[in-house]
């Protein structure tokens, strides 16, 4: 029987009760199977670790969670200290020296679940958004002079490296690859930003040589948007820059119905670091502790791990689980228009996984 080590780092905000929700799904979908289980090592870090210890993570953290096979992360954020101090403090120092380049967002309309777009039901928004996660606008290159005097001057510079560049377009050409529609869009901002993104088209052009099988197209982020709304069924794999896709991944959520919904991986593809895995919804402190955050984005997170783990029937057990869930309305929390609770929903998500297939 294997067993894997998971890293379980709930965070701030609703991050506890969709973690304690995903560890008791994960470890019911391990029951269920049989042939592997989990073992969680929980760390209390985020915002409350910070009050009392001046930092979000201990200096020695990263090397407590290097040898876990993957880390399922809740979200960080904390109503009184600053969001660039919780973002770098944790979620960043996890991602950028574990080399977790590449994001990945699926965004799909679950069965159950309304678009906010008319016309559009489910198959026709089908997307991963792939986003480059290392380096670009979150290199955190910059700094800022004569703080106090009118002569402040600020900067954040966006970074963009070859290297960086090349191997997130050709992930994201290799998962276009493994999808049915085979067909990649380029994002950049390449008419305005004159180096790095110039930089970014060219590479793409290079890369595109080695995936003859796959199509691919390029798109300025602005017109992207229109496109997200008006022809969804046109994209299906879409590879931007860290910030270009953090504002895209945000539209493409509200646009497949939940922000409580949308999961990402941080991959580290090479596997020389844990990747982790989190929902994208964030702390949500209007509704922390109130017992109704919706633990969906946890449990989609959690497929992906599987699957990165390798364990892919699992992964389809619980995604079916899920949709099983979604498609029944009184499991909707209230993000979703409902009024079940968090326990509720895993449930339902539990009594799926133990039902299907039997
Ligand atoms: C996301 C989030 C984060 C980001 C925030 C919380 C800093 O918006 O994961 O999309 O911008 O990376
Ligand atoms: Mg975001």
């Amino acid at each position: 029987m294997t067993t894997y080590r998971i890293a379980a780092i709930p965070g701030d905000g609703i991050g506890g009760e969709v973690i304690s929700a995903g560890v008791e799904v994960l470890d019911a979908l391990a029951r269920r199977d049989g042939s592997f289980s989990f073992t969680f090592d929980s760390f209390d870090w985020g915002g409350e670790y910070y009050k009392r210890n001046g930092r979000m993570m201990p200096e020695n953290g990263r090397d407590l969670i290097r040898d876990h096979d993957a880390i399922l992360f809740g979200s960080a954020g904390h109503p009184e200290i600053p969001d660039h101090i919780t973002l770098w403090g944790l979620r960043l120092a996890i991602c950028q020296p574990f080399d977790q380049y590449a994001n990945v967002r699926p965004t799909r309309i679950l069965p159950g679940i309304t678009s906010p777009l008319r016309h559009v039901s489910g198959p026709e928004l089908d997307w991963v958004i792939v986003r480059e996660n290392s380096e670009g606008e979150y290199a955190g290159v910059g700094g800022r002079v004569h703080q106090g005097s009118p002569l402040e001057a600020a900067t954040d510079v966006s970074m963009f490296t070859r290297l960086g560049v090349a191997r997130i377009i050709r992930f994201a050409f290799r998962l276009a690859q493994s999808r049915p529609r085979r067909h990649l869009t380029v994002v950049t901002k390449s008419n305005a930003q004159r180096h790095a993104m110039v930089m970014w088209d060219e590479v793409a052009a290079e890369v595109a040589g080695e995936f003859p099988d796959v199509t691919w197209d390029k798109m300025l982020v602005d017109a992207m948007t229109v496109r997200m709304v008006m022809k969804p069924d046109s994209l299906d794999t879409i590879v931007a820059t860290n910030l270009h896709a953090d504002i895209l991944s945000d539209l493409a959520a509200a646009l497949a119905g939940s922000l409580g919904i949308a999961p990402t991986a941080n991959l580290n593809p090479e596997r020389d670091f844990p990747s982790m895995f989190e929902p994208i919804h964030g702390s949500a402190f209007d509704i922390t502790g109130k017992g109704v955050a919706n633990p969906v984005g946890t449990f989609w997170s959690s497929v992906m791990m599987l699957e990165h783990l390798g364990e892919a029937d699992a992964a389809a057990r619980l995604m079916a689980a899920i949709e099983r869930v979604t498609g029944d309305p009184r499991c909707h929390t209230p993000d979703l228009g409902g009024t079940a609770r968090t326990a509720d929903v895993t449930a339902a998500v539990i009594a799926a996984i133990n039902g299907a297939n039997d």
